[in-house]
């Protein structure tokens, strides 16, 4: 694997493969030290032209768990302000010697662009409404540490579905796991056609709350007009929210997951974010391990398996604080 751009692209072998990486930086992150000298002399690059809080942070920890430099470059700034394109930027980057780019775009296809244009692996961090694969990848990981197994789970991806990469990375590899995904959303926040989606489709989320395993909420993208395509935001979450009430209804082991950024009060009750079967704040503490099973399993050397990445020393302290 050079590239990672979509889940699409992944089949069940590669992601059980990232699970036990994944599993493997858990234990690494879970040290006194969590830093390894993997990726030493390895340069990774942060191109986030869109704003970001969880993916832009974990993959510059994970960088540096793993011993890498990390080179990070936002649009306000930088000479994109005086008319440079995104090849150009690029180019420019990749002169200055890296080994991975991981890529925020708002424009779907922007990591491929990039991919085509040089020779680095280039790893995408969220393009328009396309995917999101770490996203994708680390609710896997964290549904697979609560549930077990996900094949024959049933998963609810509910609200904004229309303009979510989160969905589209979600959708293809919960159903690569196995799991039954039904998209639940007013038929304005579903994109035109799902025809080819391993997915079934609901308007109304009070039919599937009794029979699903996991209710993975997406946020109101405010920044992409979405308030247009419904009546009220009230409306919205009277009818889409996970409320207090509608969250009563779910078994006591269902799995609550959000990708974050949260409206609390919109989407999710504040009370249901903080309720114990929520695993929000598991997927960001799980995004860096699995961040860093990413970087290792297209920078690392592919022979290595999960075990001899357990088995890597830490960083002497003294590396660690120079
Ligand atoms: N879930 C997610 O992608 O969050 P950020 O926009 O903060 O990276």
């Amino acid at each position: 694997m050079k590239h990672l751009l979509d889940t699409a692209s992944l089949d069940r072998d590669d992601i059980d493969e990232l699970m036990e990486l994944t599993d493997a930086f858990v234990e690494v992150s879970q040290r006194p030290i969590p830093k390894v000298p993997t990726l030493r002399g390895r340069t990774v690059a942060l191109l986030f032209y869109e704003d970001s809080t969880r993916t832009r942070l974990s993959f510059e920890t994970a960088a540096k768990r793993l011993s890498a430099d990390t080179m990070t470059f936002g649009v306000s700034g930088s000479s994109v302000t005086k008319g440079e394109s995104l090849r150009d930027t690029a180019l420019t980057i990749e002169a200055m010697g890296v080994d991975a780019v991981v890529v925020r775009h708002r424009s779907s296809g922007a990591p491929h662009r990039v991919a085509s244009w040089i020779d680095a692996s280039v790893i995408n961090g969220g393009d328009g409404w396309h995917d999101h694969p770490t996203q994708g990848l680390l609710d896997c990981y964290t549904l697979r540490a609560r549930l077990g197994s996900l094949t024959g789970r049933r998963i609810a991806i509910v609200g904004d579905v229309k303009h979510s990469r989160v969905a589209r990375a979600d959708v293809w590899a919960f159903a690569a796991l196995g799991a039954e995904v039904v998209l639940v959303a007013p038929p304005t926040l579903l994109p035109p056609s799902v025809e080819g989606w391993p997915v079934t489709v609901a308007h109304h989320l009070d039919d599937v709350l009794g029979s699903v395993d996991v209710v993975a909420l997406l946020r109101m993208q405010r920044e992409r007009t979405t308030e247009a395509l419904i009546p009220s935001l009230r409306e919205y979450t009277a009818r889409y929210g996970l409320t207090v009430a509608r969250a009563r209804r779910l078994g006591e082991n269902a799995v609550i997951m959000h990708p974050g950024p949260m409206n609390r009060g919109v989407e999710i009750a504040p009370e249901v974010a903080d309720d114990p079967r929520a695993v929000i704040v598991d997927q960001v503490r799980n995004g860096v391990a699995l961040r860093m099973a990413v970087l290792f399993r297209l920078l690392g050397a592919e022979a290595r398996s999960a075990p001899a990445v357990v088995d890597l020393p830490a960083e002497p302290a003294e590396a660690v604080r120079a």
